[in-house]
């Protein structure tokens, strides 16, 4: 084919590792470094935003949870009200779409079904449509008025991963620039914001360093029937994507649970059996997911803890297993969590000897309902 492994086994396990480079790909198109600040590209982008009333956000799949990472950072940054859904329900749901309203969407291949029908929704009940897509000849960029594009290049392994990445690479900015519009964001916290999103490719690269460790680990979780996954704030849709990720190329049954939701259900599942996997860098909601964690040791249950030092130092030593993540600004972290969760679906596929680039049932791109 045109575009070869480059010494990987797998599409997969390339283009996980290509993130450090298309990250800072996407990241070099919005924002100047020597600023550093979002590049105003587009006028017609922050008077829309300047003026908005509300931003609809949808997608499917993975590009629906760096859509719902988004809306953490519209909601944050720019004060502006976020309504979010699968494209696949919010085209028939008859939603009230404000005048004035933006409407976001996501794709990788710009040629997903549900998605697609449901810019053109939006866009006929009067809403500024924004696409963010990585095949700029796409029909959804076609038909969005405004189109970012994501430098992830081909993504041939049918579980997202590079293309998710840059997906945040591009709404971060995005985020930023709207707040600016909006008044929310001033210059030293642009200029922060900024700095910040500019050093995550080279926390991935650091982070890469522990790939053998994350095969490792993940021998054991391949061994499970069940997975959970927990976070909090922008963490929480990271475990939706990594429940996503586990069941589709390992087919292990997984779910992802906002962490403060675990006592309303999961808790139910839980045993010596079910590995949990918490996200919780150490932020702001640090303590909150430590002790939904606590509660899930007391009853026997084995955690896998994602974080940088501190919060890892901060637990104690009785989790199962830890993997230290570079501390960086909390802003970024979703950007660099997703690639334990990535190397972890990954090694427990390859562990159980399934079709990685090419899962059973699934497609790389929907163009049908
Ligand atoms: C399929 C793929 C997913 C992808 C989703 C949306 O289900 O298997 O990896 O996230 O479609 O695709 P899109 O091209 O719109 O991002």
């Amino acid at each position: 084919g045109l575009v070869d492994k480059g010494g990987h086994s797998h599409y997969m396990a390339k283009e996980i590792h290509e993130q450090p480079e298309v990250i800072a790909h996407t990241l070099a198109y919005y924002i100047d470094p020597a600023k550093p600040a979002v590049r105003e590209r587009d006028v017609k982008l922050a008077k829309a935003f300047a003026e908005a009333t509300s931003l609809t956000v949808s997608a499917c799949g993975t590009a629906f949870y760096a859509g719902m990472i988004g809306k953490y950072w519209f909601e944050k940054l720019a004060r502006l009200p976020v309504e979010i859904d699968v494209a696949s329900e919010l085209r028939y749901r008859d939603p009230v779409y404000p005048k004035g309203g933006m409407a976001l969407f996501i794709s990788q291949s710009g040629e997903t079904a549900d998605t697609l029908a449901a810019l053109r929704d939006a866009k006929a009940h009067g809403q500024t449509t924004i696409a963010v897509v990585n095949v700029p000849e796409s029909s959804i960029a076609r038909e969005a008025d405004i189109v970012l594009p994501t430098f992830a290049g081909p993504e041939i392994g049918v579980a997202s991963t590079k293309a998710f990445t840059c997906q945040l690479a591009a709404l971060a900015p995005l985020a930023i620039a709207a707040g600016k519009a909006r008044g929310f964001v001033d210059e030293a916290a642009e200029k922060k914001l900024c700095a910040a999103l500019l050093e995550a490719p080279r926390h991935i690269v650091e982070f890469l360093k522990q790939e053998p460790k994350l095969r490792q680990i993940a021998q054991g979780v391949a061994k499970a029937r069940d997975v959970l996954y927990l976070g909090r704030g922008a963490n929480y849709p990271l475990a939706l994507e990594g429940a996503l990720k586990l069941k589709e190329i390992s087919y292990i049954h997984a779910e992802g649970y906002a962490a403060g939701e675990m006592k309303h259900g999961p808790i139910a599942l839980i045993d010596e059996n079910v590995p949990v996997i918490v996200i919780a860098p150490h932020d702001a909601l640090y303590e909150k997911t430590v002790s939904n964690m606590q509660e899930v040791m007391a009853r026997g249950g084995k955690v896998l803890l994602i974080s940088d030092k501190t919060g890892l130092d901060a637990a104690g030593a009785q989790v199962w297993k830890a993997v230290e993540v570079p501390a960086a600004d909390p802003f970024i972290t979703p950007l660099l969590y997703a690639v334990p969760v990535q190397l972890l679906a990954y090694y427990a596929a390859v562990a159980k000897g399934t079709d990685v680039d090419q899962p059973r049932n699934l497609a790389k791109s929907v163009t049908v309902e």
